[in-house]
């Protein structure tokens, strides 16, 4: 029976003699080495480990019939064996000691670990893995006890929270909270969520740093659970919202800006048309009445329909409807040369200083709208500052990287010339700063501000391409950042203004005045008749190109953009190109509708904003019929 044990036992079992030798070795043993049971008898039992196991084994054998001293009978070690083909894989030795016909005897019993091995090089490999990816995830994870004492804390989440993973390791979890969640109501949702589909649930919540700095945040937490069911874990994977709270609070601000404008810009320009109207016909008028109190009633009526258009230009101006003039400049010089009138408008209490940078890019932009947005600032500036106080205005150049939200929507990346103006006055609470870039928006009393001064300055900079940051701290003081995109043209010189000094009269050249609005036609014509121009008119730009294609004769078309009818005024410039080309063409509108087709045609023959005077109209159409005759 002994025998058929040693026979059928999957470990290998060995009988050893005093000298270490193998007296015999059952058929797992041959299994296990490779070695045929004759191969393995009388031979040293070393023989089944490589070194060092090897020698030390002989050591420890010799040592123990010598000494007496156990160092492996009846204790078993976990050593390395070796095949017969020279592969080592991890064993357990067992050695016991017995007696037969008075000879002693050890016995080796073998178990084969190489299974056990592999299994633990998996896990070792696992947590590895979940170390890796625990340690270097950017995501903040922090793994608790079912009962709320932090196991565990990743990197990320000690930089977020300002702990070491020693000091917050063992607290509850709710040390992480400003107002943790509640308890209960949380174990219920992830009770059911873990039925459900296993996944996380998400909480909006607020957290609270090592230094009591809070924070918005959103969590997803998670139970990990036993195969059981039982409640091992609970992860929690936490993302700080602070910067996306702001991003959706800028788009929203934005949209509602963008809806502001639409309106805006929709109202000004038909009362863009409309004024045109009134001032034209005032005009009229003028040559008319020789009465000094009609005279004066007239004078009453032009300075409120100036006004009229020049609340109508911000208007479109902060709708980025405005026809911009841009020009390559140098802000370094644009800011220099108002130094002076800066001075006088901000008077004594004020302590202006400035700061150019050297090698300051160009840009291309409005030199007069730039001109009028920095007095703004700097009148702004002044009245945050009632008793006196600092106004800097600084340039430099910047590069953006495109993560810097702005305050009304992202900065695109790119290279911008700055233009800052800071002051240490009252500074704005976060609700004003909010609405600052709404038309109509003043804190000021009734009388002292529009509320139309940083919208200007919003859209201008919007439809330069640039863009606009605001500091405020309330009692601190505020700092506006204008951006405007570097510009790699040469300067060129100053374009001269259009402003004729005296009227220059017609000779009698037949002109085309192509425009929709009868009102407005009629007092184009009758303008134009009035210098000395013979004039035919059309209502739309298909009538005028019809005329043209039967053989209308004519020096000069005078054409409205925006035109009902499929045929814009751009539409019959380009046509004309192709069908006349020596025919000049001079388009008029309240605004820029499509920015980039206007610039295009501005360089070949000019374009009259409306609304115009007289004299504005006389010199553009003799100054293109001039051009056209060299
Ligand atoms: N530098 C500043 N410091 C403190 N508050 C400011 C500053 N600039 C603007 N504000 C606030 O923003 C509001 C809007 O400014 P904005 O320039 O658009 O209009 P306004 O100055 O009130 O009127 P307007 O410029 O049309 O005369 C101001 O009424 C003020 O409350
Ligand atoms: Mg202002």
């Amino acid at each position: 029976m002994l025998q058929a044990l040693l026979q059928s036992a999957v470990v290998a079992i060995l009988a050893i003699d005093d000298r270490g030798r193998i007296r015999t070795a059952n058929p797992a043993a041959e299994r296990m080495f490779g070695y045929t049971s004759e191969e393995m008898r009388d031979r040293n039992i070393s023989m089944l480990m490589p070194e060092p196991y090897r020698s030390q084994h002989d050591h420890y054998m010799e040592r123990y019939v010598r000494t007496g001293e156990k160092r492996i009978i009846g204790i078993g070690r976990e050593v390395a064996g070796q095949r017969k083909d020279g592969s080592i894989f991890p064993i357990h030795l067992a050695v016991g000691e017995f007696e037969s016909e008075g000879d002693r005897f050890f016995s080796g019993i073998i178990t084969d670990l190489s299974a056990h091995a592999r299994l633990q090089a998996e896990i070792d490999r696992q947590s590895l893995l979940f170390q890796a990816v625990f340690d270097y995830v950017p995501e903040t994870l922090v793994i608790s006890a079912p009962e709320g004492q932090i196991v565990l804390i990743n990197p990320a989440a000690t930089r977020m929270f300002g702990y070491s993973a020693n000091e917050v390791t063992g607290l509850d979890w709710t040390v992480l909270f400003d107002a943790p969640p509640d308890k209960a109501q949380l174990q219920k949702d992830l009770a059911s969520k873990h039925e459900s589909d296993g996944g996380s649930v998400e909480i909006s919540t607020v957290l609270r740093r090592k230094d009591g700095r809070t924070f918005p945040a959103q969590g997803h937490i998670a139970v990990i659970a036993g195969a059981d069911g039982t409640q091992m874990a609970v992860v929690s994977l936490f993302r700080d919202m602070t910067e996306e709270i702001k991003r959706r609070e800028s788009s929203l601000r934005l949209q509602k800006l963008e809806a502001v404008g639409q309106l805006t810009g929709g109202i000004a320009h038909d009362f863009n048309n409309l004024l045109t109207i009134i001032s034209g016909n005032l005009e009229l008028l003028d040559g008319t009445i020789s009465n000094p109190e009609d005279r004066e009633l007239l004078s009453r009526a032009t300075r409120a329909a100036d006004s009229g258009a020049r609340l109508t230009r911000r208007l479109l101006t902060f709708a980025r409807r405005r026809q911009l003039a841009p020009e390559v400049i140098n802000l370094n010089e644009q800011v220099r040369s108002m130094t002076e009138l800066l001075h006088r408008t901000l008077g004594a209490t004020i302590d202006l200083q400035t700061s150019f940078t050297r090698d300051l890019w160009l840009t291309r932009a409005d030199a007069g709208e730039i001109e009028s947005a920095v007095i703004n600032l700097a009148i702004n500036a002044r009245d945050a500052m009632p008793s006196g106080g600092k106004l800097a205005i600084r340039t430099d150049n910047a590069m953006l990287e495109g993560d810097e939200v702005g305050f009304e929507g992202p900065l695109v990346a790119g290279d911008y010339v700055r233009v800052s103006v800071s002051d240490n006055g009252a500074g704005m609470t976060k609700d004003v700063l909010g609405r600052v870039f709404e038309p109509f928006f003043t804190t000021k009393p009734p009388g002292r501000g529009t509320g139309l001064g940083l919208s200007t300055i919003y859209g201008f900079i919007k439809q330069s391409g640039g863009n606009i940051t605001i500091y405020s701290e309330p009692g601190a003081g505020t700092t506006v950042n204008l951006y405007f995109p570097r510009c790699l043209d040469f300067p060129v010189g100053v374009t001269a203004g259009a402003d004729a000094s005296k009227e220059e009269r017609g000779r009698g050249e037949r002109i085309l005045v192509v425009e929709d609005n009868g009102d407005v036609r009629a007092l184009t014509v009758q303008r134009l008749e009035r210098l000395g121009y013979e004039v035919v008119e059309f209502p739309t730009g298909a009538a005028a190109r019809d005329a043209l294609k039967g053989g209308l004769k004519i020096d000069l078309v005078f054409s409205d953009i925006m035109m009902p009818g499929g045929l814009t005024g751009v539409d019959l410039r380009n046509w004309i190109g192709e069908f006349e080309p020596a025919l000049p063409v001079i388009l008029t509108t309240g605004f820029a509708g499509d920015a980039g087709d206007i610039a295009t045609i501005a360089d070949e023959w000019p374009i009259l904003r409306k609304p115009y005077g007289q004299r504005d109209l006389a010199g553009i159409v003799r100054k293109t019929l001039e051009k056209r005759k060299v």
